[in-house]
């Protein structure tokens, strides 16, 4: 059983990385969301409350977090091209799990960075990382960060993300403000969340935050909101925000 969960880890580890250098979602005609007409009703299940799982639900989050019926409900290639051109830019995936996103993005970037408060997904993330080749090791980190405090230097991404997070983190006007220091004057903040209503994927209602919330807290901790989609996806709303001019 043990070497079972093993084997799954590591096969779980090579299909990020194998995401990762071909720059496309780690699609396969076994994909189990691929061959459903519907996703997966246990995708991202609820663990909004609980970021720190049990030491035995890890295997399941990661597995759930690297399902293949995301890249249909959540256009992962599509969301990162929200971004615009990332050459020579660094990108913080904050809340980064199983580094989804981040390494979807590292062919892109010149430096990702996976910042998350779990021990387990930055074990996990740099798993991934030393089974890639040099050049995207050398352009890929994972960073331990504290629940107010994402660990970024000074003006140091030029974009950052937070996919399937934002209803994670507590005090969140006040997270925000720290976060816009470790921005540059120019970046980008892409959050994506899931609407609210019950889905066939994401948290139950109670979890989520809805994105006139979201644009209020963005608004009070100094940013201006640039774009709301609520059409592009499905289960998810997409907020593009950077920071205000009083902000910078
Ligand atoms: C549902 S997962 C999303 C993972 C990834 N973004 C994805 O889309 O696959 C939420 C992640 O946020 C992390 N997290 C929770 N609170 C956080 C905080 N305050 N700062 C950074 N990461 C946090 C959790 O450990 C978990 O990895």
């Amino acid at each position: 059983m043990k070497r079972a969960r093993h084997f799954l880890f590591l096969s779980l580890a090579w299909s990020s990385f194998w995401a990762c250098q071909n720059d496309a979602p780690p699609v396969s005609s076994e994909s189990p969301g691929m061959t459903r007409e519907t996703p997966s009703p246990v995708s991202t299940r609820v663990e909004p409350r609980q970021p720190k799982a049990s030491p035995g639900n890890f295997e399941n989050l990661i597995a759930d977090y690297e399902s293949k019926d995301r890249v249909i409900w959540q256009k992962p290639d599509m969301v990162i091209s929200l971004l615009g051109d990332l050459e020579g830019k660094t990108v913080a995936d904050l809340g980064a799990g199983s580094g989804y996103f981040a390494f979807r993005m590292l062919p892109k970037a010149q430096k990702v960075i996976g910042v998350d408060i779990d021990p387990r997904f930055i074990a996990f993330m740099d798993s991934v990382k030393v089974r890639l080749s040099k050049q995207y090791q050398d352009r890929f980190e994972s960073r331990l960060a504290k629940p107010d405090d994402p660990m970024l230097k000074p003006g140091e991404a030029d974009a950052v993300v937070m996919v399937n997070t934002y209803g994670y983190i507590e005090n969140r006007v006040n997270y925000l403000k720290t976060l816009s220091k470790g921005m540059s004057d120019h970046a980008d903040l892409l959050i994506i969340d899931f609407k609210k209503n019950s889905l066939p994927v994401g948290p139950e209602d109670e979890f989520k935050v809805a994105v006139s919330q979201v644009e209020r807290e963005l608004k009070s901790a100094g940013f201006e909101i640039q774009k709301i989609d609520n059409e592009a996806l499905d289960y998810q709303y997409i907020v593009m925000a950077a920071k205000s001019e009083t902000n910078k």
